[in-house]
This record gives structure tokens, C-alpha cells and sequence, in this order.
């Protein structure tokens, strides 16, 4: 007999996403000896650089197996401090920096640590979908401003502005972003500003995940560094996920107010205790050693995307146009909606299109709708060319073979 467990009234509005039901399928179809191409996830196929690995090996075998400090080692610390001088001219102290397991525990230990009931949050959409049940499940309530496509699918500022009530406390500036390859200009930023600086109690996090993912050479402007008279209210996060291909390592890192920092910090002290001691010994030198991997792997990433984006518009119902940043393309499929399969099913909406994609094209790919924009697919071009040129002809083959 297996009993139940009581949940908490939190978890009520928190639900496995129907895109990890996808992704569990795609788990057994490979289980059972399909080819499936993922083209869904979050990950890189590079490997993380070689002289971070060994900094690993090293830190290892000088028994840096211990708990760190909570915020973080003093050497990383002293790494991102410098990292944000160096890319954004951004200026913190030490006790405004908090190192943290993966981005996506910054962003968690800032909304727990400020939210009451009934606080909003802005997210504009598409989104990555994790932020909406981080602010539920810090008792907040996500209030999703749509972007358009006709605007890049970034925000404009007098959507911002129409979505702020009295009780939005935090707007979420993602910075390019995943879904839609967007990338913010400081240009753009600066209209973002504008409305932000009408309203000084609205906190700003800035995720600049993939800034460093860009194909125009300068990592993503971020707010802080836009606006100094922001920068007091600005939760400034990224990790080392994404630009040194460290996914797993699940090292990222906030600065932002020492006040805002401590509170995460010890929100931290009762979760996790920190972030692993040889990730971060690892971050420390992928932080501080050469960077031209940055570069060279977004002109890798950039020759990718311009295949990938020829081969998606070639197949019949798709279009997409090429993202700036991150290593995702935003499919439309309205032209496929409404069409059926060859045994009769119609493709109702985006999640149908993905679902069809796995099931008889061994496509693995995102629905729009746990992004909160649909009719899209969200398509990795995180693969090798060959994987990409297969990927390509499979999705084409899928398109036409929809009545
Ligand atoms: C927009 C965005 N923010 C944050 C994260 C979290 O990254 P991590 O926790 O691996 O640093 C991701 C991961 O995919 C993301 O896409």
C-alpha cells in the first residue's frame, strides 16, 4: 500500500509541466532503441573547456572536498566581481555577491526572500517557464506580459507599463531570452528604463544567462550597467551554465544590495549550504582563464543557427526568423495547425505538432505553450552540424507528409 503525502497549499498551483511529460517520453522511446534528435533541451553539446576540468582534478586532489562558505568560496567570489568589471563595467562588493547552485537558485532565493501574497512579478512571454512556478511557489502571483512577434518579442514599454500595479514588486528582464533569441539593445533597455524609473519601488532581475550566447560580439547589456540610478533596486544573476558549457556543475551566481544578498544568503544557509566546492573551484577558472572559448563557440553556435533557420523555413507550415542570442530558434507553426497526420489525427495546437514530431519523426522539441506563446516550437541548434542537417530533413519530411 502506498500512502499519499499531504501537500502543502503551495504546491497547489505547481504542476509538472506538460513539457516534462514530453520529455519523459522522448526518455522511453529512446529506452526502447529510437533515434530520438533532442532538440528540446537546455543543454550544450560542447564540452566544458578542458583547463576547467583539470582546476576540478586539482581542487579535488587538494581535498577542497570540504563546505564552502555559504555565499561561496572568497576566490569565486572575487571571480565574478570580476567578471561583471570586465564585461558589464559593473562595480560590486564582495558582500553584494552571492555564488549559488545554478542561476536557478539566485532567481528562487530573491523571489523567497521578498515576496508576500499577493506580490506580483512581470514575466514577459515567451518566458522561461520556470519563472512563473518560482513565483508561485514563493507566494507570489506571475503576471505575463505577451510580447510581440512584430516587436522582436521583446517588451515594450507601454506593455510594461500598462501590467505595473501597486503591487508589482519585481519585473524579470532576461537578457537575450530563452525562448525567442531575443536580444535587448542598450536602446532597448533604455525604453525599459524609462517606465522603471516612474516607479522606484519595483525590483528589477536582470538574468543575463545567456549573455555571453550572443552573435554580434559584446555580451548582452544588462540593466544595472544601463542605469546606475536603477542599479540600487537591480538583482544583476547569471552562471556559468550556458557560456563555459557547464550545465551540470550547477554553479551561478546574484549581485545586487547587500540587504537583498543577505537575505538569499540565508535562505541558503537552511537549503543548501552552498554550492559544491569543486564546481566552484572549476568556475574560478573558467571565470578567470582565457575567454576566447566565448567567442569562438558563439561563431560555432552563430553558423548553426543560419543552417538551421534555411532548413526550418523550407519545410511547408514553419517560418522563423534568426535569434540574436541563446541557441534556440522560435518556429512559427500556425501553417501546420489544423492539418491532420497520415492516421487522421488533427494537429490542434503547438503541444499536438510537438507530439507528432516525437512520436513519428523522432523529433524532440518545445511547445509553445509551456512558454507561454503559441502556435512556436522552441528548436535546439545546440548540435552538430550532421545532427542538425538529419534534424532538418526529418522536421521537412514531418511538414510535408501533414494533409
Ligand atoms: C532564462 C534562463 N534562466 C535561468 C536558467 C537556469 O540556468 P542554471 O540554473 O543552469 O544556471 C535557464 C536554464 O535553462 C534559463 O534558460
Amino acid at each position: 500500500m502506498t500512502a499519499t503525502p499531504i501537500l502543502s497549499p503551495r504546491m497547489s498551483g505547481i504542476k509538472a509541466s506538460p513539457a516534462s511529460v514530453l520529455r519523459r517520453r522522448a526518455r522511453e522511446l529512446r529506452a526502447a532503441g529510437r533515434d530520438i534528435i533532442e532538440l528540446s533541451s537546455g543543454n550544450l553539446d560542447f564540452p566544458t573547456p578542458d583547463h576547467v576540468i583539470a582546476a576540478a582534478h586539482a581542487a579535488a586532489l587538494r581535498s577542497e572536498t570540504r563546505y564552502t562558505d555559504v555565499d561561496g568560496t572568497p576566490e569565486l567570489k572575487r571571480a565574478v566581481q570580476a567578471a561583471l568589471l570586465r564585461d558589464h563595467r559593473l562595480d560590486y562588493r564582495l558582500d553584494e555577491i552571492v555564488i549559488t547552485n545554478g542561476s536557478t537558485q539566485a532567481l528562487f532565493n530573491a523571489l523567497l526572500a521578498t515576496l508576500a501574497p499577493g506580490d506580483e512579478v512581470i514575466v514577459p512571454a515567451p518566458y522561461w517557464a520556470p519563472y512563473l512556478d518560482q513565483v508561485r511557489l514563493a507566494g507570489g502571483t506571475p503576471v505575463v506580459v505577451p510580447c510581440a512577434q512584430n516587436n522582436g518579442f521583446k517588451l515594450r514599454a507601454e506593455d510594461l507599463q500598462a501590467a505595473i500595479s501597486p503591487r508589482t514588486r519585481w519585473v524579470v528582464v532576461n537578457n537575450p531570452v530563452n525562448p525567442s533569441g531575443a536580444l535587448y539593445s542598450r536602446e532597448d533597455l533604455s525604453e525599459i528604463v524609462t517606465v522603471l524609473l516612474r516607479h522606484p519601488d519595483i525590483w528589477v532581475l536582470a538574468d543575463g544567462v545567456y549573455e555571453h550566447i550572443v552573435f554580434g560580439g559584446a555580451p548582452a547589456p544588462t540593466l544595472a550597467d544601463i542605469e546606475p540610478r536603477l542599479k540600487p533596486r537591480t538583482l544583476t544573476v547569471s552562471g556559468l551554465a550556458k557560456s563555459y558549457a557547464m550545465m551540470g556543475w550547477r554553479i551561478g551566481y546574484a549581485a545586487g544590495p547587500s540587504a537583498l544578498i543577505s537575505a538569499m544568503i540565508a535562505i541558503q544557509s537552511e537549503t543548501t549550504s552552498g554550492a559544491s566546492s569543486i564546481s566552484q573551484a572549476a568556475a574560478v577558472a573558467a571565470l578567470d582563464g582565457a575567454q576566447d572559448v566565448l567567442l569562438a563557440r558563439a561563431a560555432i553556435l552563430r553558423a548553426r543557427r543560419d543552417r538551421f533557420v534555411e532548413l526550418v523555413n523550407e519545410c511547408a507550415g514553419l517560418s522563423c526568423t534568426p535569434p540574436e542570442g541563446t541557441f534556440y530558434l522560435l518556429a512559427g507553426c500556425a501553417g501546420v495547425i489544423g492539418k491532420r497526420t497520415a492516421d487522421g489525427k488533427v494537429i490542434a495546437s503547438d503541444r499536438d505538432f510537438a507530439t507528432y514530431l516525437l512520436e513519428k519523426a523522432d523529433l524532440a522539441v518545445f511547445p509553445g505553450e509551456d512558454l507561454g506563446l503559441s502556435p512556436y516550437v522552441r528548436i535546439s541548434f545546440a548540435n552538430p552540424s550532421s545532427i542538425i542537417e538529419e534534424a532538418g530533413m526529418r522536421l521537412k519530411r514531418a511538414c510535408e507528409a501533414l494533409q
